[in-house]
């Protein structure tokens, strides 16, 4: 909204104004669910904790949430390494120490790096939302088996053995979940949202689907930061440009028609 802009706009040119009101809150609620569910499995790389502020947190909020974490620095002037509490300009931590790590904790899965998951996947914002929310049974074995056995009984083995193989195919390997919108319809990350997961300090009630908007929200905003204020600029552009142009056609038609 044009209000959070301003703000943007003013925290640019001041400097952080202490106490100023937190102006997306569904961004603030989706980087709680990120960080309470996803963040133990999933990195977000490109982000900073000083990416926050002002947009979710106040700098207080954001300095104290980095000083929570433990980062390896140095070598110090004796050419050592050492741990310190974070600051504004840390990345968000890793939660593995490298591919091989989080494979070895995830069944062989590679949980990719959320920083841009909403521009890598196709459709991003919808199909994470769908993928997350998109959780549920596989496909009844019996109720497919009772078709075959209709056609066994019909003597149409080619369907029947057509049928038994969807059975067979669908059976969900140990370790993975059956979900319709990931590729395959198996994938290794359990169902992650379930209601009340986490207590939002606003009240909203965290269901399945309020968490989901929210954490697609925050994916959305961590992908593209600027794009609030890149909009705005070019409805900007588009207005001026647009009086440029009544302004020229007023010149043309009246003032410079005597030169024709
Ligand atoms: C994959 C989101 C929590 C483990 C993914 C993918 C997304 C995602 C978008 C990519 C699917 C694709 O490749 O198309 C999230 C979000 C979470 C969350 C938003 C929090 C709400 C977790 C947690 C774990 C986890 C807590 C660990 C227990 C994985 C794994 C994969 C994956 C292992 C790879 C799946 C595969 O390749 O089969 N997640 N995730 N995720 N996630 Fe998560």
């Amino acid at each position: 909204s044009s209000a959070s802009i301003k703000l943007s706009y003013a925290h640019a040119i001041l400097g952080p104004t202490k106490g100023f009101k937190v102006h997306m809150p569904w961004i603030r609620r989706g980087q709680q669910v990120y960080q309470q569910v996803c963040a133990s499995c999933h990195s977000m790389s490109l982000i900073s904790y000083r990416d926050l502020v002002g947009v979710a947190y106040t700098e207080e909020e954001t300095k104290a949430m980095a000083a929570e974490i433990e980062v390896v620095d140095g070598p110090n002037d004796e050419g050592e390494m050492f741990t310190r509490p974070g600051k504004l300009s840390d990345r968000f931590p890793q939660p593995y120490a490298n591919e091989q790590a989080a494979r070895f904790a995830n069944g062989g899965a590679y949980p990719p790096d959320l920083s841009l998951i909403t521009k890598a996947r196709h459709n991003g914002q919808n199909y994470v939302f769908a993928l997350l929310t998109g959780y549920r049974d596989p496909p009844a074995g019996v109720s497919v088996f009772s078709i075959a056995l209709k056609f066994l009984l019909q003597r149409k083995f080619y369907m029947a053995r057509v049928i038994v193989l969807y059975i067979a195919e669908r059976k969900i390997r140990e370790g993975l979940h059956y979900n319709p919108y990931f590729p395959g319809g198996a994938i290794a990350m359990p169902k992650m949202l379930i209601d009340g997961a986490v207590e939002y300090e606003d009240g909203t009630p965290a269901t399945e689907a309020q968490m989901g908007k929210d954490v697609v929200s925050f994916l959305s905003w961590a992908a593209e930061p600027e794009m609030e204020e890149r909009k705005l600029m070019g409805f900007k552009w588009i207005f001026v440009l647009s009086l440029a142009l009544l302004q020229a056609g007023y010149y043309r038609r009246l003032k410079w028609s005597v030169l024709k």
